[in-house]
């Protein structure tokens, strides 16, 4: 486990959800850290809430100034920053049709060019500072599509893209520069994703281990991309999704029933045992055909 005492981390998106749990996290952990969010009643209460060590800063990382400005201030007052982890971000979800110009201008906005704009402060600031990691907060629909996600999920390819030319361009200088992709988690934000409570659950049963992340869960991630216990990790992409977009669920979890009969001609090669074997799991009854005819085990 990283200990961060004496380093100094810039936080954005750091008054809710998983920038929150990073700020508390890294304060635990022993850094001085400057959590921006905008200035709105979560700042207020994280400034109520959180250790003098932590710097609230109110700002939106739409505009470059604004930006530019919270990072003096936190350098300033904090000491040099050794890393950077952009969490701010916002979701919308609209059926294309029905997205107007002024909605996709405000998605991109924050998640794209926020991020650029946090992304060029930061190579500044770390290049200057002999080196440092970099890390922007995608999502698991930066590799997946959803229904509804147009504005969101183009912003977060755009971030997986993004990180991928910064890790080349400032390796050289020290800077690592790694993205990280959330799946479904537990916070504020996703309390307005949902229209009720079996559209959440239906949602829930889509994640092979069966819940959504805790902010905390996706914290440790952060953090370890920003310690130096990543030191030889850059220009990739950390997925902390419960395994949802890794893997397929398709197979029926009860398997008493044999659904069908199935023939398999070429059972015995290569991708014919595949395919055998998948279809016996999913408790079909298969027969393999092959040159010398054998028959598949009856399916457990
Ligand atoms: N919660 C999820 O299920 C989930 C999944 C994948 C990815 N993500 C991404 O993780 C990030 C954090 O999400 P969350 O769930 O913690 O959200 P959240 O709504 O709980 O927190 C969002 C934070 O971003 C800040 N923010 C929003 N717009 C800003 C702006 N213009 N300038 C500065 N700060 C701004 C808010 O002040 C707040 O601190 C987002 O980029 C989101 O897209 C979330």
């Amino acid at each position: 486990m990283h200990d961060f005492t004496g380093r100094t981390v810039l936080v954005t998106g750091g008054t809710s959800g998983i920038g929150l749990a990073t700020v508390r996290l890294l304060l635990e952990r022993g850094a001085s850290v400057a959590a921006i969010g905008l200035p709105d009643r979560q700042l207020d209460e994280a400034c109520a809430t959180l250790p003098g060590r932590a710097l609230l800063i109110g700002a939106s990382v739409a505009n470059a100034d604004e930006v530019d400005e919270a990072f003096t201030r936190a350098e300033s007052e904090l000491g040099p920053l050794s890393g950077v982890f952009n969490a701010a971000g916002i979701s919308r979800v609209m059926p294309v049709a029905a997205t107007t110009d002024d909605l996709w201008a405000a998605v991109v906005a924050v998640n794209l060019t926020g991020t650029f704009h946090v992304a060029r402060a930061a190579a500044r600031r770390l290049s200057d500072n002999g080196g440092g990691s970099l890390v922007c907060i995608a999502s698991e629909l930066s590799l997946v599509g959803q229904a509804g996600y147009t504005a969101y999920t183009a912003t977060k390819g755009g971030v997986l893209a993004m990180c991928r030319s910064l890790a080349a361009e400032l390796a050289p200088a020290g800077v690592r520069v790694n993205s990280l992709s959330p799946g479904t988690t537990d916070t504020p934000m996703l309390a307005a994703e949902f229209a009720n409570e079996e559209e959440r659950a239906r949602d829930q049963a889509s994640v092979p281990l069966k819940r959504f992340a805790t902010p905390q869960e996706i914290a440790h991630g952060a953090a370890w991309l920003l310690g130096d216990e990543s030191s030889y990790v850059t220009g990739t992409n950390l997925v902390i999704d419960g395994g949802r977009t890794g893997t397929f669920l398709s197979r029926p979890e009860s398997r008493s029933e044999p659904m069908s009969s199935v023939l398999v001609t070429g059972g015995a090669g290569f991708t014919g045992r595949h395919i055998v074997t998948e279809l016996a799991d999913a408790g079909h009854r298969v027969v393999s055909y092959n040159r010398d005819f054998l028959e598949s085990p009856d399916p457990t």
